[in-house]
């Protein structure tokens, strides 16, 4: 048996930091998901984990980088549901979502919020949709690039109201608030992990949550939704998750997936998450099977209503 033993070699993974790449820029919900994240996971993966923010291209530059990265469990890739968008967005996506990555299980769900400058004219939704209808043509809808989160709402939010804006994008919705905050944009669909605290200090005016139910904390909990001020059916909720590149050893996946698990019930990370309106996944999407499995669910969901709209990044 000793010499059974001596011939295993130890499983020492991670015995060097673990990166996880954020397609996004530093300061943007992304980025804010990642780095709780990383702080839970510090413990139960017995390792450093650190952020890297590659940011560009809707979010496409930093999956393409963990898709090409060695797949030894050192670069992670924390990404939302641009993961399912971009295949609709992209025609020459330099990887396939299905194939190159290795799934790790999801981590939360976000509801997203639209947000204004503080000077628009307007107090609540009904007065921005007659301040969007008399300024069509003139409108600047900030986003984090095509293909990114307040991408895809910005685009559902446009076909809603039939009314097309000019898209100004940046490579997080960290940059884009800064603009909005200084006025030089006039509106945005973020998620409430970069908006609740801007919203709550008065910084920028909300006027809809975009998914089905109302939030119940601060003073998101008044912020109608968008079915309820009109755009019936209107339901958009961006989720996260953890990915690997293809090929990442099954042990490894596992450890991951094990030290998520656990991350995801470490109560400050729940308090955080919570105080921005984001919900931890309690559900089998945290098991790498379900995880793909949803995935694939988006992309087909999605695909189609983007095929529809005409629009392609590249
Ligand atoms: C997005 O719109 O995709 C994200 O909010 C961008 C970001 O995390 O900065």
């Amino acid at each position: 048996a000793a010499g059974l033993m001596a011939a295993m070699p130890a499983f020492a993974y991670p015995d060097k930091p673990v990166t996880i790449v954020v397609p996004f820029t530093a300061g943007g919900p992304t980025d804010k998901v990642a780095r709780d994240l990383a702080e839970a996971l510090r413990k139960p993966l017995g390792g450093t984990v650190i952020i890297e923010n590659v940011g560009g291209v809707g979010g496409t530059l930093g999956a393409n980088k963990v898709a090409k990265a060695a797949p030894d469990g050192y670069t992670l890739l924390l990404h939302h549901i641009g993961m399912a968008t971009a295949p609709a967005l992209y025609r020459t996506l330099p990887f396939k979502v299905l194939e190159d990555f290795e799934y790790l299980g999801m981590v939360n769900d976000v509801p997203m919020t639209l947000i204004g400058r503080s000077t628009l004219p307007a107090a609540n939704y009904g007065e921005l949709a007659k301040w969007l209808d008399a300024n069509k043509g003139k409108i600047n809808l900030a986003n984090a690039g095509t293909g990114s989160a307040s991408h895809l709402c910005g685009l559902l939010f446009q076909q809603s109201i039939k009314i097309d804006m000019t898209t100004v994008p940046y490579k997080g919705t960290a940059p884009a608030m800064n603009d909005l905050l200084g006025g030089q944009v006039d509106i945005m669909c973020d998620q409430t992990t970069n908006t609740t605290s801007q919203i709550e200090s008065g910084k920028v005016k909300a006027f809809a949550v975009m998914s089905s139910k109302r939030l119940t904390s601060g003073a998101l909990a008044k912020l109608p939704t968008a079915d309820e001020s009109g755009l019936k059916g209107f339901n958009l909720t961006i989720w996260h998750g953890l990915y690997a590149p293809k090929g990442t050893p099954k042990a490894v996946i596992d450890k991951v997936n094990t030290a998520l698990r656990a991350a995801l019930k470490d109560a400050d990370f729940q308090k955080r998450q919570e105080a921005l309106g984001a919900v931890l996944v309690t559900d089998g999407r945290i098991a790498p099977a379900e995880h793909k499995k949803f995935v694939e669910a988006e992309i087909n969901k999605l695909g189609p209503v983007i095929k529809a709209a005409g629009v392609y990044a590249d």
